[in-house]
């Protein structure tokens, strides 16, 4: 057949016929072979497949499923395997399909027919469930560690610029005086949210598989609980069907990320707004703007807009993975092999903006005179204003109308409330004492809380570096 591959028949090992070898008669059609290949990408679950792989084969000899000294051949093969992937050594192979084939067959060709003894008891649906949750582990740890070094830049901002004030402002219309370490602080709330909505989806994440193999569970006498514990998962899954099929751990760390970005994307917009030449509120660093190629002045907060842009694509991930999930009749379907990219993608994309963020965020120089100069509009004291009339013994409604007709007065008169004595802008942020409200005091409790959460994360982070299983079993 002209259609059928060359390597597949040609191999003169045999090797790359691989799992087609009993079943099939015929080669695969090479378009299709390329279609069907995942090792493109699924090559970045290489040290977890290594990982589990260890783990499950000295479960298979501790349980006697296979004699001991086999599995210890298979584990110093897998350990040579990972340190030419390491070394940059690994040759990769499409024929081979995936990450999972192309480890199985150089461990064959390094060891021999024993290598074959190493997939008893386990299918590639539960193999791969497997790769991802490690993955999503680490994964999911490093984002966090972006996220609390991007909180402690959010700290240091609003510490240094604690006595700086702005408008706050509603539907982008000035509204009332503020700190500007307020309005920073209010997104290091977002980004504690952020991060406690990943720590929390951890717990979803740590759920071991294997064991679950097609999809009915296996013959063999196995013990998970030990792969578990050799791997460093909590527990073990508790339906091998679901199982094999389950995504929503990855579903749920793509909405997290999406929410993530939706907060990095408004901060964005916000360091856009504030250092365009209406505002000139801030100075985004040299370090991460680009200049016009023929506009000689301008400088484009670049930085900003590339990542109020990759919002798009992260929103486009968390659609695409939902998207291949609802159709999908229990168990294993190959449309699971779609999880992955948007699932990479998103971790590339969401490392690359915190710590562009974080950059952008520690070097901007915010111009104290200029905020001050347009929080100092007459108008940003009328609710202050009301409020006096009320101490006064008005009802609020009486003397938010009051003080509405005198706006209405002098509207286009181009005076300003100059007869009537109003606060400072300092006054007015001052007197908003209560906590979470904009007085120097009340931020400074909030920095200091903050200071506290991005200390204890940082201590379980530290804590929570993951051993190679490689290392600890060998
Ligand atoms: N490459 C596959 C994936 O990513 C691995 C599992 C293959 N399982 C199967 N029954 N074909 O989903």
């Amino acid at each position: 057949m002209s259609h059928e591959l060359k390597s597949e028949s040609s191999d003169s090992q045999g090797l790359s016929k691989g799992i087609r070898k009993g079943r099939f008669k015929d080669g695969m059609n090479p378009f299709f072979a390329k279609f069907n290949a995942s090792i493109s990408f699924d090559k970045r679950l290489f040290v977890e497949d290594v990982e589990g792989s260890v783990a499950h084969v000295t479960m298979l000899g501790a349980m006697n499923i296979i004699p001991e000294t086999d599995a210890s051949t298979i584990r110093q093969g897998l350990a040579e395997i990972l340190d030419d992937f390491l070394a940059g050594r690994f040759e990769f192979r499409e024929e081979l399909e995936d990450v999972h084939i192309n480890i199985e067959e150089a461990l064959k060709r390094k060891i021999g027919v024993v290598a074959g003894k190493l997939h008893t008891a386990r299918s590639r649906n539960d193999q791969i469930a497997l790769d991802l949750r490690l993955y999503l582990k680490k994964s999911s740890t490093l984002v966090m560690q972006y996220l609390a070094d991007l909180m402690s830049t959010i700290l240091d901002q609003a510490d240094a610029n604690i006595d700086l004030i702005m408008p706050g402002y509603t539907h982008l219309q000035r509204a009332q005086p503020v700190r500007l370490s307020h309005h920073l602080m209010a997104y290091f709330q977002m980004f504690k949210r952020d991060f406690e909505r990943f720590r929390n989806a951890l717990d979803r994440i740590d759920e071991m598989p294997l064991g679950s193999a097609a999809l009915a569970g296996s013959t063999y006498n196995t013990d998970p609980v030990m792969v578990a514990n050799l791997l460093g998962f909590s527990r073990i899954s508790a339906n091998s069907m679901d199982a094999v099929s389950d995504r929503d751990f990855a579903a749920e760390f793509l909405f997290d990320a999406a929410l993530t970005m939706t907060h990095l994307s408004r901060l964005a917009e916000e360091l856009i707004v504030w250092s365009s030449s209406e505002f000139k509120f801030c100075e985004l660093p040299d370090a991460y703007c680009s200049g016009s190629s023929i506009m000689p002045q301008k400088k484009n907060p670049d930085a900003c807009e590339l990542i109020r842009g990759k919002t798009g694509r992260v929103y486009g991930d968390l659609t695409a993975i939902l998207t291949v999930l609802k159709g999908l009749p229990l168990t294993y379907n190959k449309d699971l092999q779609e999880d992955k990219e948007p699932v990479f993608d998103t971790i590339d994309t969401i490392m690359g903006c915190l710590n562009i963020m974080t950059g952008v965020i520690s070097e901007a120089v915010f111009d104290g005179s200029k905020m001050l100069e347009a929080a100092s509009e007459s108008y940003l004291a009328a609710t202050d204003l009301a409020d006096g009339l009320v101490r006064g013994g008005m009802p609020f409604r009486e003397a938010h109308e009051k003080v509405g007709e005198l706006i209405r007065k002098h509207e286009g008169t181009g005076i300003e409330l100059k007869e009537i004595k109003l606060p400072s802008p300092e006054q007015m942020v001052e007197s908003r004492i209560q906590p979470g409200g904009t007085a120097r005091n009340s931020v400074i409790s909030q920095i200091q809380a903050g200071r506290r959460f991005v200390g204890d994360i940082s201590a379980l982070l530290d804590s929570g570096n993951p051993e190679r299983v490689i290392k600890r079993i060998i």
